[in-house]
C-alpha cells in the first residue's frame, strides 16, 4: 500500500519535472523567436526582401536607410546598386529616384551618373570649386572656378614645345617636360597648342562658337566661363605635326602613344570616347589633364573619367 503510495509520487514529480521542463523550453523558444522579430533581418524578410539580399542590405545601409525601406514598398534589384563599386552612402536615394526615371540604364552608369551629379541637367547646379586641392581641383559643368581665380607659380611654355603663347603651372610644365622627352625617344613629337585661358578668355571662346553654332553645339565643345580647366593651368591641347587639327589627332601615333603613356607622368585624358555622358563633353583626344602620377595611373587603371575619380575618393 505504502510502496504504491510512493511510486505514484515519484511519477507526478516526474511528469510534473518533464511539464516544467517542456513549458520551459517552449518558453525559451517563444522568447527567442520574440527577439528575432525584433530584428531587421527577420522585417525585411519579412518585407519579401531574400536570404541572398537580406545580408547585402545588412552589410550596406544605414539603420537609418533600413528603417526608411521597410516604410515603403519592396525595392525591387536593391542590391546590385549596393554592390557597385563606386557606389556611395549618401547617394542611395538619389540612385533609386534616378533608376525610376531611367530603366534601361545599366546599374554602373546610375551610380557614377548621380555621384557626379551628372543625372541633372549641365549647368542645373553650380558649386564653388574647392581651389585648396591644387592638382586635382576639379572643374566641370557643375564645379566652377572664381571669376578671378589665378593659378599659383605659372610659367611661360618655351616655344620649343608649342604654338604659340603658353602657360602653364610650374608642375604641370616639369611634368609635360619629362613626358615630351620620353615620346621624343619613340620618334613622337608632342605640341602644345593651347594652355592657360583666363576667365574672360574662356567667355571669348564660349561666345565666338555660340554665335557660330548656337548653344548646344558650343556646350558640347567649350565650356562656359569659369568651367574650363584651362582656367586652372592644369590642362593642354596638344597635337602632333601631321596631325594639327582636332579632326585628326586621335589618328595619330601620339594620341596611341599618350594613351598608353601619359599617366606615367602624371596626365589624363580627361573627355575619352564614349563618355560624353559623363564629362558633358564630345571626345576631345587632344586635352589631357595634369593631376600627378599616383592619380592618374589609378584612373587609366580604374577606365574612370576624373569627375568619377573626384567624386569618390577625394571629394567623399
Ligand atoms: N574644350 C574644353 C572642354 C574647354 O573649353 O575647357
Ligand atoms: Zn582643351
Amino acid at each position: 500500500m505504502k510502496k504504491r503510495k510512493l511510486k505514484k509520487s515519484v511519477i507526478y514529480i516526474f511528469a510534473g519535472l518533464v511539464a516544467l521542463f517542456v513549458i520551459g523550453i517552449l518558453g525559451y523558444n517563444f522568447y527567442k523567436e520574440m527577439n528575432y522579430r525584433k530584428t531587421y533581418e527577420y522585417k525585411l524578410l519579412e518585407k519579401g526582401y531574400t536570404m541572398e539580399e537580406v545580408p547585402i542590405l545588412l552589410e550596406k545601409l544605414t539603420e537609418e536607410q533600413i528603417t526608411k525601406l521597410l516604410e515603403q514598398e519592396k525595392e525591387e534589384n536593391i542590391t546590385p546598386i549596393l554592390q557597385e563599386k563606386y557606389y556611395l552612402s549618401k547617394n542611395l536615394e538619389d540612385y533609386l529616384a534616378f533608376r525610376k526615371e531611367n530603366p534601361d540604364r545599366n546599374t554602373y552608369d546610375i551610380v557614377a551618373m548621380v555621384n557626379i551629379h551628372a543625372n541633372k541637367d549641365w549647368y542645373e547646379i553650380i558649386i564653388p570649386t574647392d581651389t585648396t586641392k591644387n592638382n586635382t581641383i576639379l572643374v566641370n559643368k557643375f564645379y566652377q572656378l572664381p571669376e578671378d581665380y589665378t593659378p599659383e607659380a605659372l610659367v611661360n611654355v618655351s616655344n620649343w614645345y608649342c604654338y604659340g603663347e603658353n602657360k602653364i603651372t610650374q608642375e604641370t610644365y616639369d611634368a609635360f617636360i619629362n613626358m615630351y622627352n620620353a615620346a621624343k625617344e619613340q620618334n613622337i613629337k608632342i605640341i602644345i597648342n593651347s594652355s592657360y585661358r583666363n576667365y574672360q578668355e574662356q567667355e571669348q571662346t564660349y561666345q565666338e562658337l555660340k554665335a557660330t553654332y548656337g548653344s548646344k553645339k558650343a556646350d558640347e565643345q567649350a565650356a562656359r566661363p569659369g568651367h574650363s580647366e584651362h582656367e586652372s593651368g592644369l590642362a593642354i591641347d596638344v597635337f602632333t605635326p601631321g596631325n594639327t587639327t582636332t579632326v585628326n589627332f586621335k589618328e595619330s601615333e601620339a594620341y596611341q602613344w599618350l594613351k598608353n603613356h601619359a599617366h606615367e607622368y602624371g596626365f589624363i585624358e580627361r573627355y575619352p570616347e564614349d563618355k560624353e555622358y559623363l564629362t558633358g563633353y564630345r571626345f576631345e583626344s587632344w586635352h589631357w589633364r595634369y593631376v600627378g602620377i599616383e592619380i592618374a595611373t589609378q584612373i587609366h587603371e580604374e577606365e574612370i573619367t576624373f569627375d568619377e575619380y573626384y567624386a569618390y575618393y577625394l571629394e567623399n
